[in-house]
């Protein structure tokens, strides 16, 4: 029998409006996948891997190949937890969908990645609105293998639920900061640049986007920079930025960010589709296909 998802209610949430799901952990209903969602699982893997050689780096290509997963059937959380958990501490566990901010921030800080159960449906292999089993496990779970990003992820948790006691103006910045990071970030090589948000990866169309066309801007990373830009959550984003190295997005993250959030609440936002005078430019978009307004 398919099983289905136990919603709760709809809220605006930094992914748009969409379901927000009881806050329970779930074991993962292995058994109960039907074959379209194997399907659905193995077509998005193999064009995604396809597409991704030489546009993901090679953390993401290769850590992702650690866990031994392919396009024959839908990853078991309990094997990819024991590479996981062997490599870095971190754990897999399975949820109903997104989760309220808080309870998402208490997860990653103590290790726990929250990773949706179940597989859109095979009209919505381009464009889902709310994280599923392929965002979630295909795009995230590979960098948590590398020792550097699964601190900064622990660290973002942490500071996650000190920004939710600080108020709703300090969790604005810190949801921008994984935005451009964990989500939409890419990464300068000696080959050029390269994807490692899960948003990203995840997304046919964007993988492509991100890097090739000319409308978006590509900016180097900086931390209070990103922390005041708006971004889009129904278009494809008008900023990518860029680091140069997982170290130094650990490093920029690591003071504390109460004195931050009290100089940038003095300060406008940014648009998503701004450059500014100081920021260094890889790419100057052209904004051509831009939608007006809509910056969240
Ligand atoms: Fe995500």
């Amino acid at each position: 029998m398919e099983a289905s998802p136990r919603r709760v209610e709809h809220q605006l949430t930094d992914k748009g409006y969409v379901p927000v799901y009881t806050t329970a952990v779930v074991e993962q209903p292995w058994d109960r996948y039907t074959a379209e969602e194997h399907g659905v699982w193995a077509t998005l893997f193999e064009r995604q891997r396809q597409l991704l050689e030489g546009r993901a780096c090679r953390e993401f290509l290769d850590n992702q190949a650690r866990f031994g997963i392919s396009s024959t059937a839908i990853p078991r959380f309990d094997d990819l937890n024991r590479v996981l958990r062997a490599g870095t501490g971190w754990e897999l566990v399975g949820v109903e969908g997104l989760l309220p901010e808080l309870t998402f921030f208490e997860h990653l800080s103590h290790r726990r990645f929250p990773v949706t159960w179940w597989i859109r449906k095979p009209e919505q292999l381009d464009y889902i609105a709310e994280p599923d089993l392929f965002h979630d496990l295909f795009g995230h779970v590979p960098l948590l293998l590398n020792p550097i990003f699964a601190e900064y992820m622990q660290r973002y948790g942490q500071g996650g639920v000190k920004a939710h006691g600080i108020g709703p103006e300090a969790l604005i910045n810190l949801t921008r900061l994984y935005w451009y990071t964990v989500e939409f970030g890419l990464i300068a090589t000696p080959e050029g640049l390269r994807i490692y948000g899960s948003g990203i990866v995840s997304s046919k169309g964007e993988s492509i986007y991100c890097l090739e066309h000319p409308a978006p801007n590509r900016l180097g990373f900086g931390l209070e920079r990103v922390m005041r830009t708006r971004y889009r959550i129904d278009t494809y984003q008008k900023t990518y930025f860029v680091i140069d190295s997982f170290e130094q997005l650990f490093d920029a993250t690591q003071p504390d960010f109460t004195p931050i959030y009290a100089k940038l609440a003095a300060s406008d936002a940014v648009p998503a589709g701004a450059v500014l005078d100081d920021d260094r430019v890889f790419h100057r978009g052209t904004g051509e296909g831009w939608a007006d307004g809509g910056d969240v």
